[in-house]
């Protein structure tokens, strides 16, 4: 493997040690301190164990993280461009003794590694952030949320592998940087090209990047990041299934697929580096990001990433460190009139240019409109409409909310009846009543326990929703945060159409169904929505319906029409 790209540092770091100490360590384990490592973590951990952050033997102590702050080294004076620690709470920190081991765990409880506690810190996030995303400005997206997401502890010292995080999926196409290291020197690889994504490719990327890998001299290593998905993001099984389907496209033994593990952070340039030093790791002498025609990649939670031309500027700034190369890879256009894909820089003025948007793509899946071939190819494409079906049949939720009283059951009851006898999906109610018999049975009316009762509902329907049913909900949710948080829950799994139930207080409390208005009047029940604790009006909605004013048949008729216009249900199944 001598002609391979020299880790960075020097060596290859492998962290997982022989089974024998490994179950030694487990067998001395059962007594220590925890810590429960999130996704994130997870992923760092994974590649710090496997090499990947290679000359990093583990976490960062302090004198490292203020030197990579400070001067984009480490105390050893190697490179190093952003901090890398393992951050606790103070609960957590306060469990654990310097000298003494603690057990790195997943989400279900495995045990992934063993560190002897040899540094608690607080590390200064304020700077931290300020190197990440290259501004400390608190109103900057990615800073407040860095500032506002990172504990304030963190933990170093000696790490001791026993296994790299379980993955059940893709197996085959996760190789570790020495697996890919021994591939490449299988195929007798010199040059590899690391082709950084965590987007659907389509015949543009295809062409872009076959060309950025003929213009290097080099093969292409589609390497894309499923370490984190971002909202937003085409979930990772369906973009390795899209990328598999790109691969028959390249000439017979240009490109491999490899899965990277990787946590994006959302910072700036100096992310960039941190990538560029990972794909070094895995045995890539060039890299290359992808570009999404709005100029940033690697967007993280309306954070601002960084841009192909920003990459390539400060991976060239450092090239004497980095010793990788970023090869530009410049956007492909389609020109009709040529029937091909040409560099952006080629177009002429008689060129007819066709193109399409992410948007518009995600319209037309989203409407069973035809993506065309000029566009992706046929096995692309089939796989996201496997995954994003046509509206029809999608699952969704429809949440209603209004004041106790103000018809919701009734025009609920109404949908669901409807719904079934329109057939084609299952039907769940999850009425207000029965969730607070059912579900939250503990929970009273605080502003804490409805929140945490409507984010249960959220949950029950973003899985409903999920598996292609319809979930309605009626609860009274008078809280607008976490109706939006519902939303963003259910989104992803199909429709959310939240409808408010306006009918006015006066009207409610007039009917007075079960006497608790009056009962809220005198006193005696409290925090009652309306009378003593506070609804806030959606303004988000997207039905409105007043039951002084509309029959209970004519309220469910104006959410079904809702739900035909937008696709859920078929126009002719609305009528009568
Ligand atoms: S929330 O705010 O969404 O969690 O409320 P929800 O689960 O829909 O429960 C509302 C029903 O509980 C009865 N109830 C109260 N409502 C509001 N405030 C107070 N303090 C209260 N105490 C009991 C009330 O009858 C609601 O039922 P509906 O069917 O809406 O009338």
């Amino acid at each position: 493997m001598n002609h391979l790209i020299t880790p960075h540092g020097g060596t290859l770091v492998n962290l997982l040690v022989n089974s024998e100490r490994a179950s030694e360590i487990r067998g001395q384990s059962h007594e220590w301190p925890s810590i429960d490592l999130g996704q994130r973590q997870l992923c760092d951990l994974e590649l710090l164990l496997n090499g990947g952050f290679s000359p990093l033997e583990g976490f960062m102590g302090p004198a490292d993280t203020a030197a990579v702050i400070a001067v984009t080294r480490l105390s050893d004076g190697i490179f190093w461009p952003l901090p890398l620690t393992l951050d606790i709470d103070e609960a957590t920190a306060d469990g654990l003794t310097i000298g003494e081991p603690v057990a790195l765990r997943d989400a279900e409880g495995v045990m992934l590694a063993a560190m002897t506690v040899e540094e608690i810190f607080q590390p200064d996030r304020e700077a931290e952030a300020a190197a990440l995303f290259g501004t400390g400005d608190k109103s900057h997206n990615g800073v407040s949320r860095f500032l506002h997401r990172t504990p304030p502890f963190a933990v170093a010292g000696r790490l001791e592998g026993l296994q790299l995080p379980v993955h059940y999926d893709f197996r085959e196409l996760r190789l570790s940087p020495l697996e890919l290291r021994r591939k490449f020197a299988r195929l007798g690889w010199r040059k590899v090209l690391a082709y950084q994504t965590h987007q659907t490719m389509h015949r543009a990327q295809q062409a872009e990047t076959q060309n950025a890998a003929r213009e290097a001299g080099a093969s292409l290593l589609i390497h894309p990041v499923v370490g984190l998905n971002q909202p937003g993001d085409v979930d990772h099984y369906t973009r390795v299934r899209c990328y598999q389907e790109i691969l028959p496209q390249y000439p017979t033994f240009l490109a491999r697929l490899n899965l990277l593990p990787l946590a994006v952070r959302g910072g700036g340039p100096s992310e960039a580096m941190l990538h560029a030093i990972v794909h070094k790791n895995h045995g890539c002498t060039h890299f290359s990001v992808e570009q999404n025609g709005e100029g940033s990649v690697l967007e993280v939670l309306g954070a601002p990433g960084y841009s192909d031309v920003e990459a390539r500027e400060v991976i060239s700034a450092h090239a004497e460190d980095l010793s990788i190369n970023m090869v530009p890879s410049e956007e492909m256009v389609y020109a009709d009139n040529r029937k091909r894909y040409i560099p952006v820089s080629e177009v002429a003025g008689e060129d007819r240019i066709l193109s399409l948007t992410g948007e518009d793509v995600r319209k037309r899946l989203a409407d069973d409109r035809e993506i065309p071939e000029w566009f992706s190819f046929p096995g692309v494409v089939r796989e996201l409409r496997r995954r994003q079906p046509g509206r029809n049949s999608q699952g969704f939720t429809v949440f209603f909310t209004g004041l106790s009283g103000s018809g919701k059951s009734t025009i609920a009851n109404g949908l669901r009846v409807k719904l079934l006898e329109l057939g084609g999906r299952g039907v769940t109610l999850l009425d207000g009543d029965l969730v607070r018999k059912n579900l939250s049975s503990e929970l009273g009316f605080s502003k804490e326990h409805r929140d945490l009762n409507i984010r249960r509902i959220g949950f029950v329907a973003s899985e409903i929703t999920r598996g292609g049913g319809a979930a309605i909900c009626a609860p009274i949710a008078p809280y607008d945060s976490v109706r939006h948080e519902v939303r963003e829950m259910v989104q992803p799994c199909g429709g959310f159409i939240l409808v408010h139930v306006s009918t006015p207080l006066e009207v409610c409390e007039q009917r007075d169904r079960k006497g608790m208005y009056a009962k809220a009047r005198a006193g005696i029940i409290k925090e009652f929505t309306g009378i003593s604790d506070p609804y806030e009006v959606p303004e988000d909605a997207d039905v409105r319906i007043d039951t002084s004013k509309v029959t209970p048949d004519e309220a469910v008729r104006e959410v079904l029409l809702y739900l035909e216009r937008e696709g859920y249900i078929s126009a002719v199944e609305v009528g009568g």
